[in-house]
């Protein structure tokens, strides 16, 4: 219920799946009803009328703004989001955690215990890579960061992770096409930021690398960018008590502690997994954490509804 929820305010409200007949209202309004239908009748000797209310007024909702939208206005997702759906997760949340009493399996990439899309911990991370939740803390992510700062990953200790995605610029480099520092050269692309790179299926333009780990080693390697020898930076980093000391830690636990190839990528995707950008004034006011201006709010609406761009990570990636 809580996915199709999600499906509805993603995929259904704004007409992605009805993009000419644009029946995006009272198809949410079916859909909407049909959760209630389902828990009264599976369940029926429970109580549901929170998640019922919650319905109602997400469909009075609806109606008001039919007339809006018939009359030429943009739906207001933000409200809809923020005031309607919301509630409606929350009793759903709530129904399963004290009337159904069980707890989501979280094997999914969202994590149903989250009230909003806007936060963090709305995702599951583990979900898209290789990476297994470990037992060391901070370890693991603070060791990924040495590295992603550290030239010592390139052929001429010059350039680092951070040349070209720099934190100041959100991860990027401001240039309409990198530059390969190694050979003087412009690469064939610009920079993307790593933010939220850790939520993708696929990685690259090409979508050619899956995972965050075999992404790092592909630009580790690549004469353009770092032309490195996973044997010479392993070397390199054993000169060092310090790495030495925290790949022992980092790994703890496991069969291998020292430095090795599989090491550096495991950290550096875990780095760059912690990298979530799910702060921002809008992010804060869709969860109900804060306020923002209006013009911002209609620029989502007509961002969210008459642009193109309309599936999950467009919702929130704002
Ligand atoms: C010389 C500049 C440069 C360096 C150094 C560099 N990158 Fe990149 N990075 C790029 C470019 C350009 C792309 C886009 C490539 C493409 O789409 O084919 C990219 C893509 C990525 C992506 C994929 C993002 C997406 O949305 O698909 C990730 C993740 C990433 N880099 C992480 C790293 C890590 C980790 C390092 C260090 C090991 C690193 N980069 C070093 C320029 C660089």
């Amino acid at each position: 219920m809580q996915l199709r929820l999600v499906k509805i305010y993603t995929l259904g409200i704004n007409n992605f799946d009805c993009q000419i007949i644009k029946t995006g209202i009272p198809e949410t309004k079916a859909a909407l009803f049909s959760i209630s239908n389902i828990l009264n009748i599976s369940y029926r000797n429970a109580d549901f009328s929170m998640v019922n209310n919650s319905i109602d007024s997400a469909v009075a909702f609806l109606d008001r703004q039919q007339i809006r939208v018939n009359q030429g206005a943009e739906f207001d997702y933000f409200t809809f989001y923020r005031n309607y759906v919301v509630p409606v997760n929350l009793s759903l949340i709530n129904a399963r955690k004290n009337i159904l009493k069980f707890d989501p399996q979280n094997i999914r990439a969202l994590n149903l215990d989250a009230t909003t899309l806007f936060e963090k911990e709305a995702y599951n991370t583990y979900f898209f890579t290789k990476l297994q939740r470990s037992n060391n803390g901070d370890m693991l992510p603070y060791l990924g960061k040495l590295l992603f700062f550290d030239p010592i990953l390139s052929v001429n200790n010059a350039v680092s992770c951070a040349s070209c995605h720099k934190p100041n610029m959100a991860y990027t480099d401001g240039l309409p096409k990198s530059y390969g520092f190694l050979k003087n050269d412009t690469l064939p692309r610009n920079t993307p930021t790593i933010l939220n790179a850790a939520l993708q299926r696929n990685l690259f333009m090409d979508a050619s690398v899956l995972v965050l780990e075999d992404q790092a080693k592909t630009v580790v390697q690549n004469e353009r960018e770092m032309h490195g020898d996973f044997k010479v930076v392993v070397a390199k980093l054993n000169q060092s008590s310090t790495y030495k000391k925290i790949f022992s830690q980092a790994f703890a636990g496991t069969k291998d502690t020292a430095i090795s190839e599989e090491g550096i990528l495991k950290a550096l995707a875990e780095f760059q997994r912690t990298q979530l950008s799910f702060d921002s004034p809008f992010d804060k006011a869709m969860r109900g954490a804060g306020t923002i201006e209006q013009p911002v709010i209609d620029g989502y609406n007509i961002f969210y509804g008459q642009s193109q761009m309309r599936a999950l990570p467009f919702c929130r990636t704002l």
